[in-house]
């Protein structure tokens, strides 16, 4: 298992290209089921997250490659297995979005009910319910999902929204399922996520027909086929993010390379008011810190509210401003597995049930810390670029999931990270 020891304090300088979203590229290869051919995939990252997702696909029956150009090939021809097998699911809930697709493809599927995690309980409930709306019959079977519409899928409205909004996986299964549903599905209370929009735009690029893209309100004209595709992801809102917090905590100047400001404005607003500057430039910004870091606010929402998956990153720094910052997480209210580590670097963090009071400390100091999950580790290595003397990462896998390497670029800019294996 491999550990990062991370120097500091240090201040980070120079310029980042952000990768391709991860979480865009996941529905996005879901998404090529639905058409029989080869369809090539550009800007997929090249994550753990990702492969597991190419094994998922072959297992189905596809043939998955990377491309010496880094395009991700996907050859959906033959699907005679639609299954969802537990051993993948287990390692990556996103494999639920295999389900809509493949019922819309083969009229029956069978996925892995996946568990909780260390984020929450995350039910699928949302999901089953849509895809039951357009027809589907659904049980459950051994932890396993069985989903069946023999005669093909129906269009219906349907409203979406749950006890914490909207799903953002959820949505993306009931709108790839509804594209080959008969007539019109209309989804109330759809997820509005870039990467749910960049989803419909692939979709409509491999001739689904969805109107509403990026709001509430999806509508989809079911048709009878779908063309493979040569789609290219957007740039990964969340990288972008933790790499700004990387500038902030640094004290540094980061020019990002390849980002979409205009997807995370709650986040550049944040930043803007707690001293940090973001300006645009070019296809991407400039982020800098040059004075000490004011307190904020920050209730996470959906999009286009501040994102959950950018708090832990957001509590390593909100540790070190002037003054007291309240965080209350309203998509995963469970999602605090970083307080106690961040507490290990001398934070102080105290979490009142769904919100954490962060005091602002002076400096934080190096310690050995857990991993627990992918977005409260890179909080972790945040913190470590700040604290004073060596912080230990344990269990750098999580970070792996949904960083391409991320000591090897954030290195030239002056961190000092080593990967170590133990
Ligand atoms: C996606 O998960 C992301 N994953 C998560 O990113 C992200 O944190 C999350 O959206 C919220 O933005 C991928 O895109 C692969 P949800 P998803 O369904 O779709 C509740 C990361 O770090 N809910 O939008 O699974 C749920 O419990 C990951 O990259 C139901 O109640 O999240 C939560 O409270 C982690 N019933 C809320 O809705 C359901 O059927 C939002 O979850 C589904 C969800």
């Amino acid at each position: 298992m491999d550990v990062f020891r991370i120097e500091g304090p240090v201040r980070l300088a120079g310029s980042v290209n952000v990768k391709g979203s991860k979480n865009a590229s996941l529905p996005i290869m879901a998404c090529t089921i639905l058409a029989c051919g080869e369809s090539s995939l550009g800007a997929v990252p090249n994550l753990s997250d990702i492969s597991v997702f190419g094994q998922l696909l072959q297992n189905l029956g596809c043939h998955v490659k990377r491309n010496a150009q880094g395009q991700v090939c996907i050859n959906s021809t033959v699907i005679d297995n639609p299954i969802g097998e537990y051993e993948i699911v287990r390692q990556m809930r996103a494999s639920i979005c295999i389900l809509g697709p493949l019922l819309a493809r083969c009229g029956r599927a069978k996925v892995s009910m996946p568990g909780g995690c260390a984020i929450g309980d995350r039910p699928v409930d949302l999901h089953l319910r849509g895809l039951q709306e357009l027809g589907a019959k659904i049980h459950l079977e051994n932890g396993y999902i069985v989903a069946e519409a023999p005669h093909g899928l129906i269009g219906k409205d349907i409203f979406m929204g749950g006890p914490f909004g909207s799903t953002v996986l959820g949505t993306a299964n009931v709108m790839m399922a509804a594209t080959l549903a008969k007539g019109r599905t209309i989804i109330e209370s759809a997820a509005c996520e870039p990467e749910i929009a960049d989803l419909a735009n692939c979709l409509n690029k491999m001739g689904a027909k969805i109107r509403g893209i990026g709001s509430p309100r999806l509508v989809i004209e079911g048709v009878s086929q779908l063309q493979p595709i040569q789609y290219e992801v957007i740039p990964d809102r969340i990288e972008a993010g933790t790499f700004m917090v990387a500038a902030a905590i640094s004290s540094g100047e980061l020019h990002l390379k390849n980002c979409r400001i205009e997807d995370i404005m709650a986040v550049v607003d944040k930043l803007r008011r707690i001293g940090v500057t973001v300006e645009s430039k070019g296809e991407g910004c400039i982020v800098a810190r040059t004075g000490t870091i004011k307190p904020a606010d920050i209730t996470t929402q959906p999009y286009p509210g501040f994102p959950t998956d950018l708090q832990a990153q957001f509590m390593a720094l909100l540790s070190l401003a002037q003054g007291n910052s309240v965080i209350v997480e309203k998509v995963f209210p469970d999602r605090f597995m970083h307080v106690a580590e961040l507490n290990r670097m001398a934070a102080n963090l105290r979490k009142e049930g769904p919100a954490v009071i962060v005091a602002g400390v002076k400096k934080l100091i190096a310690a050995q810390v857990m991993a627990s999950d992918l977005r409260a580790s890179a909080a972790l290595v945040l913190a470590g670029l700040a604290a004073e003397g060596t912080t230990t990462v344990n269990r750098v896998y999580h970070i792996d999931r949904g960083y391409e390497r991320i000591e090897e670029r954030l290195n030239p800019l002056g961190a000092k990270i080593r990967r170590e294996s133990v």
